[in-house]
């Protein structure tokens, strides 16, 4: 895999433009199984992780195209009228997690499907309990077996689903499934995201019939069939949030563009503590660095809206270099922590003891070789290389790319002196 050449002590000023959220797009792709029509979705990165569910939807017998759009990314076109397949190989399904959210979309076009257990980030055992148990509450049948998913939707029925944990995925995997079940469905304590919000828009702009995303109760009346629709997804607030931290750390002036404000309150009113400058607009959040930073405090991670775990990485870089004593606290993925093992190389002081990060600020942290453990821990080192002495090494961005596109170009454009050096340019034998 490439790896990036950070050479630190920047201070980034100028104008970024957010992108379409990974986490929005990644089940809306599954979601266009349903659809009997052809889908225009604007504006869509290449993200490895989009790239890898557009292969699935190949597979199936579906079409993908990314064509020239009038945004900076391109725009996607699928058409999954002609889709014959319902078994999704693990060769398919292990490079990305979003894999399992075709479960419930193939269940709900072709009434049977196998499934490979999903792969995804290493961040914790991520089982898929909770998107099994929905699927049997809905009438399928599902048998569990050699690692892949078998389901038989010919009893699919409308019911109460009621979530053990408010599961992102498992939500979703749930509402695809349900568009076409006869009578009313209701997700009691589903996951709140934007995402999921984003979700029931697009299908509901295929004539989907679904409310409450959102909130305490989403309800989905079954339709016959969906038909294709041109949409555009929100922006991602993960990638504006760590250009906010990375703002709060060397930014002169970082203007943020497409960044929707009401999607990061939490990292907002932690970011404001560490002394840096940040407004908000309608569509932009502006952030100068602090003249001195100091700690946010605590960061618990929590569901949606609570603090978002895929900020936890980011923010230890922060508080890497911010006067004081931090305390993190990783309550979602039980094995989240793997950039600590890196930031330590840097000089970075955290101590972590069952599932606690105490993290104390230091003037000074210095580049290293590190190596990208998984895509936020990767973004992590990212920033801490950026205020580093001297440069820093990352290998393994690979898994960068599955959640940041040409975030090295945004970088430099800002004043950052990021280089990739493709793998095969490298001089040792790089995996
Ligand atoms: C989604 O993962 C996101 N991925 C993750 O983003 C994000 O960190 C996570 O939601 C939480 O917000 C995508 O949307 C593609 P969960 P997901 O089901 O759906 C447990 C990134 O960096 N659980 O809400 O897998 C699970 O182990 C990625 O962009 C079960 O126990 O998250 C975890 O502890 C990383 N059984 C917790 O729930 C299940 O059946 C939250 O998982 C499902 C989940």
């Amino acid at each position: 895999m490439d790896s990036y050449f950070i050479v630190g002590g920047k201070e980034l000023e100028g104008e970024v433009e957010v992108d379409s959220a990974k986490n929005a797009l990644l089940p809306i792709i599954a979601g266009c199984i349903l659809v009997d029509g052809e889908i225009k979705l604007e504006n869509v990165p290449k993200y490895s992780d989009v790239l890898a569910m557009c292969k699935i939807i190949e597979h199936l017998g579906g079409k993908t195209k990314f064509i020239n759009g009038s945004y900076i990314n391109q725009d996607l076109y699928l058409d999954c009228r002609n889709i014959v397949y319902s078994d999704v190989p693990n060769e398919l399904a292990c490079c990305v997690r979003s894999s399992i959210f075709t479960l419930g979309s193939i269940l709900g076009r072709k009434k049977l499907a196998k499934v490979s257990y999903p792969g995804g980030c290493d961040i914790g055992l991520r089982p898929i309990d909770i998107h099994l148990a929905g699927i049997r509450q809905l009438g399928c049948k599902v048998v569990d077996k050699n690692g892949y998913i078998y389901a038989d939707a010919s009893k699919l029925k409308a019911n109460d689903v009621m979530l053990s944990f408010p599961s992102v995925g498992a939500t979703e995997n749930i509402m695809m499934l349900a568009v076409f079940a006869e009578g009313e469905t209701r997700i009691f304590n589903p996951a709140k995201e934007p995402e999921i919000v984003d979700l029931q828009n697009f299908l509901n702009s295929c004539g989907a019939m679904i409310s409450g995303a959102g909130g305490n109760i989403i309800a989905i009346k079954g339709v016959k069939k969906l038909h294709g629709c041109e949409y555009k997804t929100i922006s991602d607030r993960i990638e504006a949030g760590t250009f906010m931290i990375a703002g709060a750390m060397c930014g002169k002036q970082i203007v943020i563009k497409n960044a929707d404000a009401q999607h990061n309150q939490e990292l907002i009113s932690k970011l404001l503590k560490t002394t840096c400058k940040l407004t908000c607009y309608d569509d932009k959040i502006i952030v100068e660095k602090a003249d001195k930073l100091v700690s946010f405090g605590e960061v618990e991670t929590a569901v949606y809206p609570g603090f978002p775990t895929d900020l936890q990485a980011p923010m230890s870089s922060l508080a890497a270099v911010s006067e004081g004593y931090s305390l993190i606290i990783e309550n979602l993925f039980e094995s989240r922590y793997k950039h600590i093992g890196e930031l330590m190389k840097m000089g970075c002081d955290i101590r972590c003891k069952n599932g606690v990060c105490i993290i104390k600020g230091k003037d000074k942290i210095y580049g290293a070789e590190v190596v990208a453990p998984d895509l936020r821990g990767g973004a992590a080192l990212v920033l801490a290389g950026l205020v580093a002495e001297g440069y820093t090494t990352i290998n393994n961005i690979g898994l960068i790319d599955r959640g940041y596109y040409k975030i090295e170009d945004k970088l430099t454009r800002l004043g950052a002196d990021i280089k990739r050096i493709e793998c095969e340019k490298r001089m040792d034998n790089c995996n």
